[in-house]
């Protein structure tokens, strides 16, 4: 079984992976948070690696006109892993970094308003689709996960993901409402990937904007450029490639991260019924909640 596929340890309410660096988590309150911290947070499968690609185009030359051969997830570390053993605290500014937290989970210092967040969602019928799919590639020699199976347990009130499922996640609708909810405490913008899909020119100069970094017109073609889907897939520093032969998940899975990238494709996927029972769940749970979303590429 390769590392990815273990078992899930419960803690604070939430699902990590089971290399998960508790001490940081125990003593997120003591963690110093600088003023140009920058963190992505998302629910995963949202489009983090896509952000965090983003993110490392903006602020480092050295990626933009390819000068440097650093990969991503090494510019823009998750927090709550060490993926690589990179010190991530001590790194010089400014620092970017990744993270599935809740909010509640998240730094005290965060709320200094003077770091930035940048949430990033998307429809959820599309996150479960890719997570159901990012699970039983991780996990081949296990029970294929059913969608009936995924979908109940997806939409589970109580957020019990199973560790058959291995997903470090708690309910997609608390994790988005929780961050939503308690904006006022941040300095955040949200950012939808469908709009980044619609758009990415467009959501490349809003995020630059919200960082309050000037790019010149080229610098945004550049990045423009390097964070497309089709580039990304085949640009090994951007999707995660090395990270995947680090925890012996084979090479030609490197579709893992990156697999389609379209906006619908849970259209495909879910039966009539099993569409309707989301929709009643979702009326429930985010009713009254201000954000849209976008269901299909026409939406
Ligand atoms: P699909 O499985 O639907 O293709 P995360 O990084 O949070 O795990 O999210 C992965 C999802 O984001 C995958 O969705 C992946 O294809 C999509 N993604 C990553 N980079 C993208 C890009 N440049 N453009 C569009 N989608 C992207």
């Amino acid at each position: 079984m390769n590392n990815i596929g273990r078992n899930l340890v419960n803690f604070k309410g939430y699902n990590f992976r089971y290399n998960f660096d508790k001490a940081r988590i125990e003593n997120a309150d003591n963690f110093e948070i600088r003023e140009d911290d920058v963190f992505v947070i998302t629910y995963p499968k949202s489009g983090t690696i896509w952000m965090q690609q983003i993110l490392s185009l903006i602020y480092f030359e050295g990626h933009r006109n390819r000068t440097e051969n650093v990969d991503t997830i090494d510019r823009v570390p998750f927090f709550e892993y060490s993926y690589r053993g990179t010190d991530i605290e001590n790194r010089p500014s400014p620092r970017l970094f990744a993270s599935h937290l809740p909010y509640y989970l998240a730094p005290k210092g965060l709320k200094n308003k003077k770091a930035k967040v940048i949430y990033v969602y998307r429809n959820p019928k599309d996150v479960l689709v890719s997570m159901l799919h990012f699970i039983n590639l991780i996990n081949p020699h296990e029970p294929i996960n059913t969608i009936e199976h995924f979908l109940e347990k997806f939409l589970d009130g109580n957020g019990n993901y199973d560790n058959l499922l291995r997903i470090p996640a708690s309910l997609w609708f608390d994790h988005i409402r929780g961050w939503y909810e308690h904006r006022h405490d941040f300095n955040i913008l949200f950012q939808m990937y469908e709009q980044m899909k619609k758009d990415l020119r467009g959501s490349v100069l809003q995020i630059s904007r919200f960082l309050g970094k000037e790019l010149s017109e080229e610098d945004v073609d550049d990045i423009v450029n390097q964070a497309t889907f089709e580039n990304m897939k085949s640009i090994p520093q951007a999707n995660y490639a090395h990270v995947l032969s680090q925890l012996r998940i084979p090479s030609h899975k490197e579709g893992l991260h990156m697999r389609k990238g379209t906006i619908g494709d849970w259209k495909h996927h879910l039966t009539v019924a099993q569409n309707e029972k989301f929709d009643r769940m979702f009326q429930t749970k985010m009713k009254d909640f201000p954000l849209k979303f976008i269901w299909d590429i026409n939406g």
